[in-house]
């Protein structure tokens, strides 16, 4: 029976994977400042700080392999009769090393650069700097193509098409303590979706979720994705 599925990932469906999440005990924003690495006045204010962070996040990801909860995830997009949406706010590449294709990045993506001056983007080097040019307009204004807070996500109206025809939403991996992401479980079920949150422990939005699977990503998203596959083939 034919069944379209949006997947909302965040940092826990990447943890197995060796990439630190933000709010576990001494995740990310325990050993930053959020107001000075994730915000456009930090950046302002100290390129060189913010820079560093993203350089460093950068070179981690991307030696970093997907876990069996990406792979699974792109099993589920190979098999899967119906539309697969993986909406990341991860900015991470793992479910695209997976094979994922259908991924949108809402909150960004480590490997891409942004002119602030012409809003070229690029592939990012390894490593940026402030007194990198932008390739096209040379201006000393480029940046890491990361969604800031504060600034809006990118693909919100792609998402919210998604939803209105999605039969089940899953979010894996997240606290769902960040709008909008965190608001697409309500949309969904508004919608008439089945809803599911698989996670290590129930996140802040768990009771709005239909079905709360608790476990890790690797263990609970293949037994997850078989169990729809044969949903889907009945
Ligand atoms: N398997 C499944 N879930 C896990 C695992 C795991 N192995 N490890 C951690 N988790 C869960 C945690 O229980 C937590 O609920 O993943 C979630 C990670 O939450 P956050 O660290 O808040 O990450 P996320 O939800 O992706 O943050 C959303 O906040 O700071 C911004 O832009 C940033 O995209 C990020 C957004």
């Amino acid at each position: 029976m034919r069944t379209n599925i949006v997947i909302l990932t965040g940092a826990g469906i990447s943890a197995e994977s060796g990439l630190g999440t933000f709010r576990d005990e001494g995740g990310l924003w325990a050993q930053h400042a959020i107001e000075d690495v994730a915000t456009p006045e930090g950046f302002s204010r100290n390129p060189t700080l913010v820079h560093n962070f993203y350089n460093a996040r950068r070179k981690q990801a991307s030696a970093a392999q997907p876990n069996a909860a990406h792979l699974a995830l792109a099993k589920l997009e190979q098999e899967l009769n119906g539309d697969l949406m993986i909406v990341t706010q991860n900015v991470d590449a793992l479910h695209e090393k997976a094979g994922s294709r259908n991924v949108l990045h809402m909150h960004g993506a480590l490997e891409r650069a942004l002119c602030n001056e012409c809003g070229h983007r690029w592939e990012a080097p390894t490593e940026m700097w402030p007194d990198d040019p932008c390739p096209r307009c040379g201006a000393l204004a480029t940046r890491p193509d990361v969604v800031w807070f504060g600034e809006i996500p990118y693909g919100m109206k792609a998402i919210s098409d998604a939803l209105a025809s999605a039969d089940v939403f899953a979010a894996i991996g997240t606290s769902g303590e960040v709008y909008p992401a965190a608001n697409f479980v309500a949309e969904a079920d508004g919608l008439g979706a089945h809803t599911v949150e698989l996670n290590l422990a129930p996140s802040s939005g768990a009771a709005r979720f239909g079905k709360v699977v608790i476990g890790a990503a690797s263990e609970t998203v293949p037994a997850w994705v078989n169990h729809e596959l044969t949903r889907n083939r009945a």
